[in-house]
């Protein structure tokens, strides 16, 4: 039962992300489209064998209700957060396809069957061009990414549901959210007042010492230790942007158990009772988010039966 090809290897060079309504689409033709969209992979994948072509399809759990008789354990909707420091917004989606390569053709192409077709049909919340930029960092020039698990079986570990699942064993939460940065902004602070925002060095990703790293340092609010260990999720974020319009990250986690990220979140947004907030959020915003469920690759085919 392996689980999706997107999720254990490090990320590819380019990606896009599709967050997809199905509106009154019927079920069997989303069945239809995604094995359209799984043929074009493997068709792409004898073609481009070292152009390193992953995917990973999931559901939001309205949709998930339809294709299957059983609900991952505790999946349910992202809630909206509200009355806190920082509010945030939730769109409910219900399909999230996520597309990887070294090739952005190949994700052009991978992205184009997936909506062939029903591009009239569905109602398309974000689809979102990623690219790997210099030395894996976030537009704010901080490199994103140094804590995440890195080796094939940590990473399975933190983001597959384990063997006791049973026919969920293997699939994985994602946790999908667009930020906007706000640069202009964010470059007027010099860089040491940028180090304490996210707790790390700019040049090398070194984090700051206890006594220096600000309480409401990014790394602060995301770090979150439970009986003396540290509760992980595999980010597979990216930047995107156009110099003329929007540009930030495509935030998204995998992880096997949802409640980390709404802990996450909670400590960012400054819902928690210590009352501290995330300095990052003065200078991104989240504009949309949601919960989806990618199953293993066996229980997606006998899903799209
Ligand atoms: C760490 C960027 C949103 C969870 C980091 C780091 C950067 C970063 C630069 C430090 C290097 C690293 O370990 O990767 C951003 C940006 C965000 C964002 C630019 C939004 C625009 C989030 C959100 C979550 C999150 C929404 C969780 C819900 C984490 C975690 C770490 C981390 C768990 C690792 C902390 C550690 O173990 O030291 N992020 N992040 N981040 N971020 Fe974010």
């Amino acid at each position: 039962m392996p689980a999706q090809s997107v999720i254990l290897p490090l990320p590819s060079v380019h990606a896009r992300f599709l967050v997809i309504k199905t509106q009154q689409l019927e079920v069997a033709r989303i069945k239809a489209q995604l094995q359209h969209f799984l043929d074009t992979r493997d068709r792409l994948l004898t073609q481009h064998t070292h152009q390193n072509i992953k995917v990973a399809i999931a559901f939001g759990p309205e949709l998930w209700a339809r294709l299957h008789n059983k609900m991952p354990p505790n999946f349910s909707p992202l809630q909206e957060i509200t009355g806190a420091a920082f509010d945030m917004p939730v769109v409910p989606a219900d399909i999230f396809i996520h597309i990887a390569s070294e090739r952005a053709d190949i994700c052009f192409i991978l992205a184009q069957a997936a909506l062939q077709g029903i591009r009239n049909d569905v109602k398309v919340v974000d689809e979102i061009t990623s690219f790997r930029y210099i030395d894996n960092r976030d537009l704010t020039g901080f490199i994103d990414g140094t804590e995440n698990p890195q080796m094939a079986d940590e990473r399975a570990e933190v983001a597959l549901l384990p063997e006791e699942s049973g026919v969920f064993c293997e699939g994985s939460f994602i946790f999908a959210q667009r930020f906007v940065h706000d640069l202009d902004k964010w470059n007027k602070l010099r860089t040491t007042a940028q180090e304490d925002v996210f707790g790390r060095t700019k040049l090398d990703s070194v984090e700051l010492p206890d006594d220096i790293k600000p309480k409401n340092a990014h790394i602060s609010r995301v770090v979150i230790e439970e009986d003396g260990e540290e509760l992980e999720i595999v980010r597979h974020s990216l930047p995107y942007g156009d110099a003329s319009g929007d540009m930030g990250l495509f935030f998204v986690a995998y992880t096997n158990d949802l409640n980390i990220i709404n802990r996450m979140l909670a400590r960012m947004h400054g819902k928690t009772e210590d009352g501290l907030h995330d300095r990052l959020l003065h200078f991104t915003k989240p504009v949309n988010g949601a919960y989806f469920f990618a199953p293993s690759q066996e229980l997606l085919e006998q899903i799209l039966e």
